[in-house]
């Protein structure tokens, strides 16, 4: 009996920080996979041949084009960390799966935005599709609940899904800084790119948690439905305020699951301090699943990173090499439910509300008054002078009350006119 092990050849496009951590690991353990056989890189594909890289890649066969490389006979696994939504990383993937090959991808924009039609393709062809470096870097969190949750019926998921952002958050806190300054010192230090819109916007977090609902609920991903805010308005002075009350401002990222349907949303959020989302600080991520038979499970980690982010593709590479086949969510593509999502208008949550108005008589009668008139109940209320705020801050929280009710208490205040400028409105996880 030939005690050969079987050779996995295996594509890679994409040879930025994640690409690059996967050759170096491949290169040091090719025979990692507990199912056993020996993972050898093949091809390789990337915008640049000639850029400075920490890994040699003069021995691998070179592809300019990276659908070449998802079709090529040496290819068994197509591994696609190109990125984006669209373009050269969607034609490869589709191209490799239309040719019956494996794909591993760390591309969560493109399973949040094509995800149900990918995983039509992959299921049409017998194939595997596997993400689980999309989501949270080197953390489980896909096959959590691709795998270990499926005996049990997920209601939410909601956690910490970009580690910039939780950066950025961190430091200004901590370093009394404004935001703009911690963003410019991010980008030099290199963990936030040079267009960071996709992270401070809340469109990754988006991205991420519109996958973890598919899998979570078995409907189709539906990125459109997400609701998104990102970070770019939270001030110190908000941070400050939370901080007084009891709370940290984190970007959370949650998906809930309800008799109406399902809510996607990533807002700038307030948890109280002795929570284990507000405790997750710098550039982890962080998650709680709530099943209703399990109950609640936490996890936490790294997000990104090139190592924790290619052990996760390698881990996926190695199911690959066990031949198990699932569907790609939790559902047969064409059996996933629909997504109905629910009005955000209808959505009940906590809000912190920060005024800035002038110092003078009657103020906060007006303030009460109007939140009264719009059917607002406070939770608490808290006047503090800040040096260099430009008014007196007034801050309030109120109990859950519907979006529609908030908005419309706003926009009342707004008018009054001691009130400086638009009321600040962010929501209380309810975590
Ligand atoms: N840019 C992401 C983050 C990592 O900051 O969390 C990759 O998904």
């Amino acid at each position: 009996m030939s005690t050969a092990q079987k050779q996995w050849k295996v594509g890679v496009a994409g040879l930025g920080t994640v690409g690059s951590g996967l050759l170096k690991f491949l290169a040091e353990r090719p025979d990692f996979a507990p199912a056993g056989g020996r993972v050898v890189v093949t091809g390789v594909s990337a915008r640049s041949r000639s850029r400075a890289r920490p890994v040699d890649i003069s021995a691998l066969t070179w592809f300019d084009d990276p659908v070449a490389l998802a079709t090529s006979p040496e290819t068994d696994v197509f591994v696609e960390l190109i990125g984006g939504s669209d373009g050269p990383a969607k034609a490869a993937v589709e191209a490799a799966l239309k040719a019956g090959k494996p794909v591993v991808t760390a591309n969560k924009a493109l399973i949040a935005e094509h995800g149900a039609e990918l995983a039509a393709l992959a299921e049409a062809a017998g194939v595997p599709l596997l993400f689980e470096a999309a989501v949270m870097g080197g953390t489980p969190a896909v096959k959590m609940l691709r795998e270990a949750m499926v005996g049990d019926d997920v209601d939410s998921v909601a956690g910490i899904l970009n580690g910039t952002c939780n950066f950025i958050l961190s430091e200004m806190e901590s370093g009394g800084r404004a935001f703009g300054d911690v963003l410019a010192e991010a980008q030099r230090l290199g963990y936030a790119e040079s267009d960071p819109t996709m992270d401070i916007g809340g469109f990754d977090a988006a991205h991420k948690i519109t996958i973890l609902a598919a899998l979570a609920f078995g409907c189709a991903p539906n990125y459109a439905a997400a609701e998104i805010e990102g970070i770019e308005q939270v001030e110190l002075l908000d941070i400050k305020l939370a901080k007084d009350l009891g709370y940290r401002i984190k970007l959370v990222a949650s998906a809930d699951r309800s008799p109406d349907g399902v809510a996607v949303r990533v807002h700038p959020s307030l948890a109280p301090l002795s929570h284990p989302l507000a405790q997750a600080g710098g550039a982890l991520n962080a998650l709680f699943i709530e099943g209703r038979r399990i109950g609640r499970i936490y996890i936490q980690g790294p997000g990104a990173g090139s190592g924790p982010t290619a052990a996760a593709v390698a881990a996926d590479i190695a199911d690959v090499m066990t031949g198990a086949i699932r569907p790609v969510f939790q559902a047969p593509a064409g059996k996933l439910k629909p997504f109905v999502a629910v009005d955000p208008s209808r959505r009940v949550s906590k809000a912190y509300i920060r005024l800035l108005v002038k110092d003078q008589p009657g103020v906060i009668a007006a303030v009460s008054e109007t939140l009264a008139e719009s059917g607002v109940s406070i939770d608490s209320f808290l006047q503090k002078p800040v040096e260099d705020a430009g008014g007196v801050p007034i801050v309030l929280t109120t109990h859950a009350i519907a979006e529609s009710v908030l908005i419309d208490a706003i926009n009342r205040m707004e008018k009054l006119p001691a009130v400086l400028e638009r009321p600040r409105l962010l929501r209380i996880a309810r975590i």
